[in-house]
């Protein structure tokens, strides 16, 4: 039995970075993988190899600020595997590092926002239901160290990552009689295309560095392992809690 068996788990972003890599373990570990992202190919190819692998998955093109996009998706993924027990809500962008809030423009902070707050709205909205019919769910939402420090990312990033965390609470609380479970994660560095530019600059990387208790960089399983855990009923009685992946980053 994995610790997944059973579960049908749909994951934003799953093209590359954490979203990859929590489809890749889900999948290992028993469950029935709904693959979204804006990149096609990608998710294709990647619920290629899992079937190819013995598992379980469908790709869906999804941009998760639409919603109608959600609609497909939340349809798609009942039709095809009958239920749905997990959201992780991973895709999302970043920003330019050097905005403040006298410099971040209503373009950026609406494509931000919109990319990485309004799609976990979106999401929840329409997933919510049927993890009700169904009994229960977990959802997971993926936010950062932006989230939970003032000195973790650009200004409009940092206020969606605010957003993500709070509003996983709300979920927590509201949606607890139902046995819908919701909790944020906060990765730290982690290697990723994301992070790709600024990790490849010596400076910036050392700079990281001294900020992490641990002293490296995080890698996609990393944060892939802990959305296994809040997913799988191993974590049963945990709901509302915010988790950082994060070498020690805000600990300090
Ligand atoms: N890498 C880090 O250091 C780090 C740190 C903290 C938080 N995060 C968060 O982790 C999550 C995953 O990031 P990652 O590092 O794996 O990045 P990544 O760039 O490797 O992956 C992000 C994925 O999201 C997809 N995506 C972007 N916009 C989308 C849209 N509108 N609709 C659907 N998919 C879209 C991309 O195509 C990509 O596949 C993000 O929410 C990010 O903010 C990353």
């Amino acid at each position: 039995m994995g610790r997944l068996t059973n579960k049908v788990a749909i994951i934003t972003g799953a093209a590359s970075g954490m979203g990859e890599a929590t489809a890749i373990m889900f999948a290992k570990e028993g469950a029935k993988v709904v693959l979204t992202d804006i990149q096609e190919e990608k998710i294709k190819d990647l619920a290629f190899k899992i079937k190819e692998n013995g598992g379980e998955a469908l790709a869906i093109k999804h941009n998760v600020a639409s919603g109608e996009d959600w609609d497909i998706v939340s349809q798609e993924a009942k039709k095809s595997f009958g239920k749905i027990d997990v959201l992780i809500n991973n895709a999302g962008i970043t920003g330019d590092y050097t905005k403040t809030a006298e410099t971040t423009d209503e373009a950026e902070w609406g494509k931000v926002l919109d990319i990485n707050l309004k799609s976990i709205y979106l999401g929840v909205n329409r997933i919510i239901p049927f993890m009700k019919e169904n009994g229960s769910g977990s959802i997971v939402n993926i936010s950062s160290i932006a989230g939970l420090v003032g000195s973790g990312g650009p200004f409009s990033y940092t206020a969606s990552k605010g957003g993500a965390r709070l509003l996983s609470k709300h979920i927590a609380v509201n949606y607890g009689p139902d046995h819908i479970r919701c909790n944020s994660i906060h990765p730290g560095t982690i290697k990723t295309a994301m992070s790709e530019v600024s990790l490849s600059n010596p400076e910036i990387l050392e700079h990281m560095l001294k900020g992490i208790p641990l002293k490296y960089v995080g890698d996609a399983n990393d944060i892939a392992y802990a959305c296994l855990y809040l997913a799988s009923d191993e974590s049963k009685y945990v709901t509302g809690s915010e988790l950082a992946v994060d070498g020690g980053y805000t600990a300090q």
